[in-house]
């Protein structure tokens, strides 16, 4: 078996960002970004990490703590062709391994994770991200309706999407539902850099046919067709899944949210994504514009579009019966507290959507670019403040779950992504638990996994990605330079 040393060895500090093959290069295979890719997926040879690993088995907000998060100190991740072969303690599964396959060592001081899942995303909105002074539907206007106008190009949408997903793998995320704008080729852009990298992504075209500038808008028709036919393109493809994607409510007419709801019980394996209850101006909107609608989930569920595999940004506003729907039907809510904060829009109750005896699926999200961070890392950390602002204490393995299995979850992709055992895909994060100073020093008073957990999730960000692999390849590497 032969060794490495990790990248996050003592006596040396991360300073930079190494530009991995893959990531940032220009494309290799000569196609435009709207024509077909397949994933490139070569047989693997085995390889496998060795350092602490956290994962989970269950839901802890149903089953508890204790018997859902799994900790090993010193433990070995083995992968080939993309996905886990071995998982346990160190001792045990080296002697498992065929000879000479390659043990990265990240030592004591990483921790390794299932890769984080962003379960609501807008990568056209990279280019906004910090935009000043306006709450949800004066932020839309001013900055976001103005900033997706430009992905008719074809080459700005491919440029943006490099930046987007090169961010994400900086930050250990390896699947994100995501976004895009009303253009199809701003999907087409998004998939084919993905599948590039073998990441796993759900994406989707907006569709959108009022109350929107008209250089954004479809109709319910070509909205449904174009739908129809990026499905059949990319559905499917290697990791690549479709969502669905009418933006909200509101801008949308009962035509289109109709034709959605049409699509989806034709292709019932594919997503739906959209907002919900963000904002409370934009929940009294959502009530004129379908006065006949109970409410803001039902004016969704009227149209076919609740169920499992849909998932609604926010939910802060949600009544009891709405979360029961949610509950009864399967549906998803992705929680995004930077934007939240950010907009003005709440904070949602974690407590009361995750309720027991009526718990709502939920998975943590950045919602860039009203939200402002592509760490999530630092959304946990937003996850705990909006929590303790009802009173609740979301602890660090509940924030974790969140990120990963439950985010997984949420997306009922929990039988692929989201966690560390034999079969699932080789999807993983390795994290620094000193990457700074403050770090450093606090965690020297770190009393357990628990509150080492915590420290991360309240002080650190992308500087604590030591690495990030997708389906086994090590995708992302932080650089590192010797100390004096
Ligand atoms: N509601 C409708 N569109 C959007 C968007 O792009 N971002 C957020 N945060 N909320 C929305
Ligand atoms: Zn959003």
């Amino acid at each position: 078996m032969a060794t490495q040393t990790a990248s996050g060895a003592r006596g040396r500090k991360a300073i930079a960002l190494a530009s991995r093959p893959g990531i940032d290069d220009e494309r290799s295979d000569g196609t435009e970004p709207g024509d077909r890719v397949r994933p490139t997926v070569k047989p693997q040879r085995m390889s496998a990490v060795r350092g602490p690993v956290l994962t989970y088995t269950g839901d802890p907000f149903q089953q508890g703590l204790g018997s859902t998060m799994r900790y090993e100190a010193d433990a070995i991740v083995a992968m080939a062709d993309g996905r886990i072969t071995h998982f346990g303690p160190a001792r045990q599964v080296r002697t498992l391994l065929p000879r000479g396959t390659r043990v990265e060592e990240y030592g004591k001081n990483a921790l390794i994770s299932a890769g984080f899942i962003d379960c609501h995303v807008h990568f056209p909105q990279t280019p906004i991200i910090g935009a000043y002074g306006a709450q949800l539907l004066d932020w839309l206007n001013k900055y976001t309706f103005v900033a997706e106008q430009r992905f008719t190009d074809r080459a700005y949408a491919r440029s943006v999407a490099q930046v987007f997903l090169r961010e994400s793998l900086r930050n250990g995320v390896t699947t994100s539902a995501v976004h895009c704008t009303v253009h199809p080729q701003s999907v087409d852009a998004l998939f084919t850099e993905a599948s590039r990298l073998g990441q796993r992504i759900i994406a989707g075209k907006v569709l959108m046919d009022r109350n929107a500038p008209a250089a954004l808008l479809d109709t319910a028709r070509r909205g449904y067709d174009d739908s129809r036919a990026l499905i059949e393109k990319w559905h499917g493809k290697g990791r690549l899944l479709y969502a669905i994607t009418p933006r909200f409510a509101a801008t949308s007419t009962p035509e289109q949210l109709a034709a959605a709801g049409r699509l989806w019980r034709e292709y019932p394996d594919s997503f739906v994504q959209s907002h919900v209850a963000e904002n409370k101006r934009e929940v009294a909107w959502v009530k004129e514009l379908f006065p006949r609608r109970k409410g803001y989930l039902d004016v969704y569920d009227h149209y076919g579009l609740v169920g499992p595999r849909a998932i609604y940004g926010h939910g802060i506003w949600l009544t009891e019966s709405e979360l029961r729907r949610c509950h009864d039907t399967q549906t998803a809510i992705a929680h995004c507290p930077t934007s939240n904060f950010f907009l003005g829009s709440g904070s949602l109750n974690l407590g009361r959507t995750t309720r027991r005896d009526r718990p709502v699926r939920v998975g943590l999200a950045t919602d860039l670019g009203a939200g402002t961070s592509f760490s999530m890392l630092h959304t946990m950390g937003e996850a705990y403040k909006a929590a303790q602002s009802h009173g609740y204490a979301l602890s660090a393995g509940h924030a974790f779950y969140l990120a990963t299995r439950g985010a997984a979850q949420a997306l009922h992709l929990d039988d692929k992504i989201g966690s560390i055992a034999p079969r699932m895909e080789a999807d993983l994060v390795v994290l620094d638990l000193k990457s700074t100073p403050l770090i450093d020093y606090r965690m020297k008073y770190a009393d357990g996994v628990e509150e080492a957990l915590f420290i991360q999730m309240t002080l650190a960000d992308d500087r604590a990605v030591l690495a990030t692999y997708v389906a086994g390849r090590r995708v992302y590497e932080r650089a590192i330079v010797q100390s004096r």
